[in-house]
């Protein structure tokens, strides 16, 4: 594998890297890599960028970086939402620096131009400097659009450079999981309004993304959690819990609980066993939309734990996303799942939230820092490449997916590195 750090990747470099049981050390720490994962992953492909509640109103928006690139998203007066590239068109500044806002136009702080939230150029100051060629300036030099826009139930996907495949190809299975989550709102939607919190980690993004369906690691990596709280929800010893792990296709992945806890058909033991005479109102709104047996079964299945490729994981009742930075470092986004029309459910999920994910939380400073230590120890160039062959025999290939009955499988990881050398090692 010397030959990366000498010429530019190859497709079948790329492919070399995957076997169907282990990674290459270097798809974590090679510079080259990274560059290739941007345009085709990132750039290329269909990526999560932000949900409409947040932007609900004609001018607002927020800005995100996908990809390494700057973008605004922000609905217009017209209602629709954009994906516009965050770079004046005259000399390339960056023309908004908020995080969130609302604003019907943007102006550049180098020279005064102005584009429209629809990215428009609508002012340029001192224009006779450019004569009678001003509305083809115009004309020409709008904000640059993502090449393709969609959402599915809320969530706003984008391609910044085009795909051939519509977001219901790349979706996939992976709808289920975001019905889900949805389908836990009496009006089927979310609202992700309560602000993100942002952990840097000294780590690749993939390592961040893979144990979020890594099922093999907590009671270890997390063992002072154990130790210091009442008994888990459920037993985390694999053998005696019918949870499963699932390759969806697409590199989507998941960790499932449905079975145990339709076996144990009881509310609510994905959110701490809470009584359901505890939010009175919710259940009422709940069963008013959906009747008393769809909800029982809602609430007894609860949320999905659920990674769509490549950089969105739906974390039961938080969402997450991924911002790589550099081979080493990435930014991780997280915020509360909030649920439109569930005030009650909301204020506890809130406390929850900042419990194990936020700055003082118990769990996530867990899995940063072994996801730090994993990226050092892969500083080591022998042994070159990491297992992933845990479970192998025991996948089972039916019309959900790949699942395999031993939550502790590789079977996620599995999922995740075909997509990845799919999309990497495709011959352009
Ligand atoms: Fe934006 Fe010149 S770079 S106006
Ligand atoms: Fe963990």
């Amino acid at each position: 594998m010397t030959a990366l750090d000498s010429r530019p990747l190859a497709p079948e470099d790329v492919r070399g890297l995957i076997r169907p049981d282990r990674v290459h050390g270097s798809v974590y720490t090679s510079p080259e890599v990274f560059a290739l994962e941007m345009r085709r992953i990132y750039r290329e492909g269909w990526v999560y960028v932000a949900h409409e509640s947040e932007v609900p109103e004609a001018g607002d928006y927020v800005t995100r970086r996908i990809g390494g690139d700057p973008l605004i998203i922000a609905r217009g007066r017209d209602g629709q939402v954009r994906v516009l590239h965050n770079r004046c068109a005259h000399r390339g500044n960056r023309l908004c620096s908020a995080d969130r806002g609302n604003a019907n136009s943007f102006r550049c702080h180098y020279h005064g131009w102005t584009f429209g939230n629809d990215g428009s150029l609508v002012a340029v100051p001192m224009k006779d400097g450019y004569a009678d060629r001003l509305d083809d300036v115009k004309d020409r030099l709008g904000l640059a659009p993502a090449a393709r826009v969609d959402s599915y139930r809320g969530f706003v996907f984008a391609s910044l450079e085009g795909t051939d495949i519509s977001l219901a190809e790349h979706l996939g299975r992976a709808t289920g999981a975001i019905d889900r989550l949805c389908d836990l709102s009496p009006t089927g939607e979310l609202t992700l309004t309560a602000g993100w919190m942002k952990h840097y980690n000294r780590c690749n993004w993939k390592m961040i993304m893979e144990n979020n369906v890594d099922g093999y690691h907590a009671l270890f990596t997390h063992k002072s959690v154990y130790d210091a709280v009442r008994p888990a929800k459920v037993s985390h010893v694999p053998s005696k819990v019918q949870v499963l792990v699932r390759d969806l296709g697409g590199g989507h992945t998941e960790i499932d609980y449905a079975e145990e806890y339709t076996r144990l058909d009881e509310e609510f033991v994905w959110f701490g066993r809470a009584p359901r005479e505890s939010m009175p109102e919710y259940i009422a709104a709940m069963e008013a939309a959906y009747g008393p047996e769809r909800t029982h079964r809602t609430l007894v299945l609860g949320p999905p734990h659920t990674l769509i490729f490549p950089n969105l994981f739906l974390a039961e009742l938080n969402i997450m996303m991924v911002e790589p930075l550099a081979p080493g470092e990435t930014v991780a986004h997280y915020t509360p799942a909030l649920l439109d029309g569930a005030p009650e459910m909301n204020r506890k999920a809130l406390r929850r939230t900042e419990g194990a994910l936020g700055p003082a939380g118990f769990l996530l400073a867990d899995d940063g820092e072994i996801a730090e230590r994993n990226q050092r120890g892969l500083a080591a160039h022998q042994p070159e490449w990491l297992e992933l062959s845990r479970g192998v025999e025991s996948d089972i290939a039916n019309e959900t997916g790949t699942v395999n009955y031993d939550k502790s499988a590789e079977t996620p990881q599995r999922g995740f590195w075909k997509q990845w050398q799919s999309v990497m090692g495709e011959a352009k």
